[in-house]
């Protein structure tokens, strides 16, 4: 992220992309007292639109949602979990009746005769959020990827609007997160099956199956954990079935393309975080390739609640509890890494402009959580989230000191450097220590005396090992035991 420095006309004005906790020059959009940071669980969320024929999935969303009551200068921010009303609604879409059958079919398929627009749960497509534990969780809101004005065309990144009230119904704040949906489970549409008929008649009729006994629900003999818990079901769960028959896709589609062939899909290309669309992550990296999903599952993985986990690549400090999945994960000051980081396949800054309005709305850009102030109301002193430092806590600390380093030039590129001038008459004495944003160590330098009075030193942008350090902004420190100094130098490749 430190590399990502432009230097603009002229050379003058430096441009740097620093994460925003270091970015503290740039203000955070005005906040109230409360803010309420909403997530999807899954970070995608698949339904069939006809279930006439079979059904694997129905419209069933999810949202889960925490609400900050904002720190200051003297107060840490609260999470809060009495008090508030949070409710949700959909603008522009605003019923589910005809922009799918469900309601037809939702008899035979559940058993449960619904209300129109009423989901599973009993949901509608607007209502209030529930606590359950200490989180609020609206879940099986029963969305259509089908705005009204256009209800024919797909939208798989649907917007919600989620607003905090008081006891006494006054606003607090709102966020517009997204609630994801797609009906690209596309066994026939994208030319793999010559229709839904094709499929059932190609059935094995083992186990009472019966193609004529319409609809289907797979879930009724293969185990979903979403609709039937964590359970194989008496045919053997749906994931293993699906992924065994289709594994020979890992040899004619490789890669992505296999898995969007069901998993929504060549359009919404619903694997759209930053680790998938800027550092080139695929799903087989993260969950193997369909042989690998099938396996895993013979040696005992149950589907949905065993799935890849950030410490299996990221180091333990970035990591979830083991066992425990990351949407039901809480960090620093026990807000969900998923508030922070976004859902799974999702995680910020994602590819998706609409993913990132919640940040956006919050910190004044798109990218992870990392404005203490957006929490706090002001720059802690402490380490936050994974124990990272304010860069104005760094800064603040090493500014302490009465007196100003000259460097010059700043910006300097690696090797070429800076020099950097102390007023001391104790060079020998003296250590001058180079500090980045986060305030880790990065160089341990010595100064010469250049006989008027000045302890000069040269960086040349390199860590103690030798290595060219990332772009970005570095602390300088100078001590002789007598004099301190501060300074700060702005390194471009
Ligand atoms: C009435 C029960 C029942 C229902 C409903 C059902 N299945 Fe099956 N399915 C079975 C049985 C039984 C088997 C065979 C299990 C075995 O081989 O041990 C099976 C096997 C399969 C297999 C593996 C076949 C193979 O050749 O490897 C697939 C794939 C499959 N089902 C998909 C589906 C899909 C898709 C649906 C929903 C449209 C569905 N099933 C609904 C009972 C059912
Ligand atoms: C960077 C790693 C990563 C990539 C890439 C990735 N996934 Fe996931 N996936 C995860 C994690 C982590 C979870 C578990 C999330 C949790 O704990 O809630 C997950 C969960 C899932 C689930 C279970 C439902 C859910 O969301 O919990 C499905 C289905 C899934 N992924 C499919 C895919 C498909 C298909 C792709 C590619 C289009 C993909 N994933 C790409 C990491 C990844
Ligand atoms: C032939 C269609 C198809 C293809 C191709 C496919 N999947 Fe799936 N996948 C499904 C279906 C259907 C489900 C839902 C199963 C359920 O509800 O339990 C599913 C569920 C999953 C899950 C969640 C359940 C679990 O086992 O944990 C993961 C993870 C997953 N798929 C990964 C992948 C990856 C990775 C690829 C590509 C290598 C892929 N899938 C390709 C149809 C497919
Ligand atoms: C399959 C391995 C894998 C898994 C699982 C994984 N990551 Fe990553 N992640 C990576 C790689 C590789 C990078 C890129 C590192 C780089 O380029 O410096 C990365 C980068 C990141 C970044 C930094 C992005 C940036 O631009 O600075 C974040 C944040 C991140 N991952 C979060 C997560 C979270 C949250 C999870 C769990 C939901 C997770 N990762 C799971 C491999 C993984
Ligand atoms: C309060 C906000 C917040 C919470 C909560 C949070 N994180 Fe982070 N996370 C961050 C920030 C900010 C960074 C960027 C840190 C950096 O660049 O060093 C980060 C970085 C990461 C990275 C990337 C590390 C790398 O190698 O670059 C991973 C992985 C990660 N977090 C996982 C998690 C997991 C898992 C949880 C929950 C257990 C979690 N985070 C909770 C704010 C948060
Ligand atoms: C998403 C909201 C959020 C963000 C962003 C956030 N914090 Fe916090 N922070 C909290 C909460 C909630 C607490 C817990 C207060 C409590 O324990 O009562 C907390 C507690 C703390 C504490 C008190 C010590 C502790 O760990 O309990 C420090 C220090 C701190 N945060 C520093 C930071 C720094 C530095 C940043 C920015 C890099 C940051 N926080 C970003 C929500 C946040």
């Amino acid at each position: 992220m430190f590399d990502r420095i432009r230097i603009l006309a002229l050379g003058i004005l430096v441009a740097a992309t620093l994460p925003a906790a270091f970015a503290t020059a740039d203000p955070a959009p005005t906040l109230g007292d409360y803010i309420v940071l909403v997530n999807n669980d899954l970070g995608m969320h698949c339904m069939n639109q006809n279930h006439q024929n079979l059904s694997i999935l129905p419209p069933y969303n999810d949202l889960q949602a925490q609400v900050i009551r904002r720190g200051d200068a003297t107060r840490l921010p609260q999470l809060v979990t009495s008090g508030v009303s949070l409710e949700y609604s959909f603008p522009g879409n605003t019923y589910s009746v005809g922009k799918t059958d469900f309601w037809t079919y939702a008899p035979a398929l559940f058993g449960v005769t619904l209300a129109p627009n009423v989901g599973l749960t009993g949901r509608s497509l607007s209502g209030t959020f529930d606590l359950v534990g200490n989180i609020y969780r609206a879940d099986g809101i029963p969305l259509t990827p089908f705005m009204d004005a256009t209800p024919t065309v797909e939208q798989p990144y649907q917007v919600a609007q989620v607003i905090a009230r008081d006891g006494g119904g006054i606003e607090l704040t709102r966020a517009h997160p997204v609630a994801p949906v797609s009906v690209q489970v596309t066994c026939v549409s994208t030319g793999c099956h010559s229709s839904e008929n094709a499929i059932l008649n190609a059935h094995s009729n083992e186990g009472g199956f019966n193609p004529a006994n319409r609809p289907v629900l797979c879930a009724h003999c293969h185990g979903q954990t979403p609709l039937t818990g964590p359970n194989p079901g008496t045919a053997g769960w749906f994931s293993l079935r699906i992924h065994e028959k289709h594994s020979f896709i890992d040899q004619s589609i490789p890669g992505i393309a296999g898995c969007y062939k069901c998993h929504p899909g060549a359009q919404a290309a619903c694997s759209r975080g930053t680790m998938s669309t800027d550092h080139g992550l695929i799903c087989q990296d993260c969950h193997g390739n369909m042989e690998h999903v099938k396996s895993t599952i013979e040696a005992g993985r149950i589907p949905w609640v065993n799935e890849p986990a950030c410490r299996t690549c990221h180091t333990a400090q970035y990591g979830e509890p083991v066992g425990q999945l990351y949407r039901n994960s809480v960090g620093h000051g026990g807000v969900l890494c998923s508030n922070c980081h976004n859902s799974p396949h999702a995680d910020f800054p994602s590819r998706e402009p609409r993913d990132n309005q919640v940040m956006v709305d919050l910190q004044g850009h798109a990218g992870v959580l990392s404005d203490c102030r957006v929490c706090h109301g002001v720059n802690p002193t402490g380490a936050g989230p994974h124990g990272i430092m304010a860069a104005s806590a760094v800064e603040g600390e090493i500014f302490t000191a009465a007196g100003r380093l000259r460097v010059f030039p700043s910006p300097a590129q690696i090797g070429a450097g800076c020099r950097i001038m102390a007023a001391s008459a104790r060079a020998q004495e003296g250590r001058m220590l180079v500090f980045d944003v986060r305030g880790r160590t990065v160089r341990l330098l010595k100064a010469a005396d250049d006989g008027d009075g000045s302890a000069v030193a040269s960086w040349d942008g390199r860590d103690q090992q030798g290595r060219d350090v990332p772009s970005g902004v570095y602390f300088l420190k100078w001590d002789d035991g007598r004099e301190q100094a501060a300074g700060k130098v702005v390194i471009v490749q």
